[in-house]
């Protein structure tokens, strides 16, 4: 059934544990991710970022659609949330497309606009009943600059800045930059847990962590168990679609109907799904 983000990110908030978050792109994207979240048994977020929308000619709706009616239909809790909007004018169609929550980012611009931005976009969102998530310290990796490597300094989040941040917005939930990096194909970012420890202590509320795909197993595990609560995936579906087409084209160089290499991909993005969130689950150091 289709549910809101909010409810989800509460009760794994409530449970310690974190939900995940998949950026879909296509139809195959959408059924892959409920597929891998059924077979996980685990609620599951479906997230259009604003460059998917401008991949999809600028319209959000043909994809909305599509994943509205697949949530209704799942055996599973599934949320709709549009991931790293900066435009207001994408941001004001959100809930008619059927999302319950947005995320708001403005972390590029300076503290103050970021702040003032991002407390006209929650003000608007509440008004309308959406969750809103917004970004401080901004997660690099996003508009295809260069994903920074293994300990690479990049951005963080400052705590005392944060706190600040959180009640001056109004914002549901705040993206901190703790060392991941988005569009990372390796999975070997350092997250920096003292930090998350004082970002927890600092903020009442739940904490997300972009860049994921970025991130090793252990590290989620760990930045779990240090009060993260929704976990954002992209790139790791991506990697899992590519390289089965890639494999599947090189073995059968004959091959015409898109059924048969787009089935394999799909199979092989919602692997990674059940995966992560198999991850996620794990119990968390003592
Ligand atoms: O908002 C989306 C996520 O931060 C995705 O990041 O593609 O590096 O997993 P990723
Ligand atoms: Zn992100």
């Amino acid at each position: 059934p289709l549910v809101t983000t909010g409810e989800l990110v509460t009760r794994a908030a409530e449970a310690r544990s974190a939900v995940a978050a998949f950026n879909i792109i296509t139809l195959e994207h959408i059924e892959a991710v409920i597929a891998g979240a059924e077979s996980a048994e685990a609620p599951v977020v479906l997230q259009v970022s604003e460059n998917a929308v401008k991949f999809r000619y600028g319209r959000l709706l043909p994809l909305a659609r599509a994943a509205v009616v697949a949530a209704e239909r799942a055996a599973v809790p599934v949320a709709l949330h549009l991931d790293h909007v900066q435009s207001d004018d994408l941001l004001r169609q959100a809930q008619a497309a059927g999302f319950s929550s947005v995320m708001y980012d403005a972390a590029r611009l300076p503290y103050a606009d970021n702040l003032a931005a991002t407390r006209a976009a929650a003000d608007w969102a509440h008004a309308q009943g959406l969750w809103i998530e917004a970004e401080l310290g901004e997660v690099g990796g996003k508009n295809g600059e260069p994903p920074l490597d293994a300990h690479a300094s990049g951005a963080r989040t400052d705590p005392a800045q944060a706190r600040a941040f959180v009640t001056d917005s109004g914002v549901d939930a705040l993206a901190v930059a703790i060392g991941s990096s988005h569009a990372m194909t390796t999975r070997t970012a350092g997250l920096d847990h003292d930090l998350l420890k004082r970002l927890t202590a600092a903020l009442d509320v739940p904490l997300v962590l972009h860049g994921s795909s970025g991130v090793p197993d252990d590290e989620l595990i760990a930045a779990v168990a240090g009060g993260i609560t929704k976990v954002n995936v992209g790139t790791a579906l991506n990697l899992a679609m590519t390289g089965a087409i890639r494999a599947y084209l090189a073995e059968h160089p004959e091959a015409v109907d898109s059924r048969t290499y787009l089935s394999v991909a799909r199979e092989a993005m919602a692997g990674a799904v059940a995966r992560i969130i198999g991850v996620l689950a794990a119990p968390g150091p003592a």
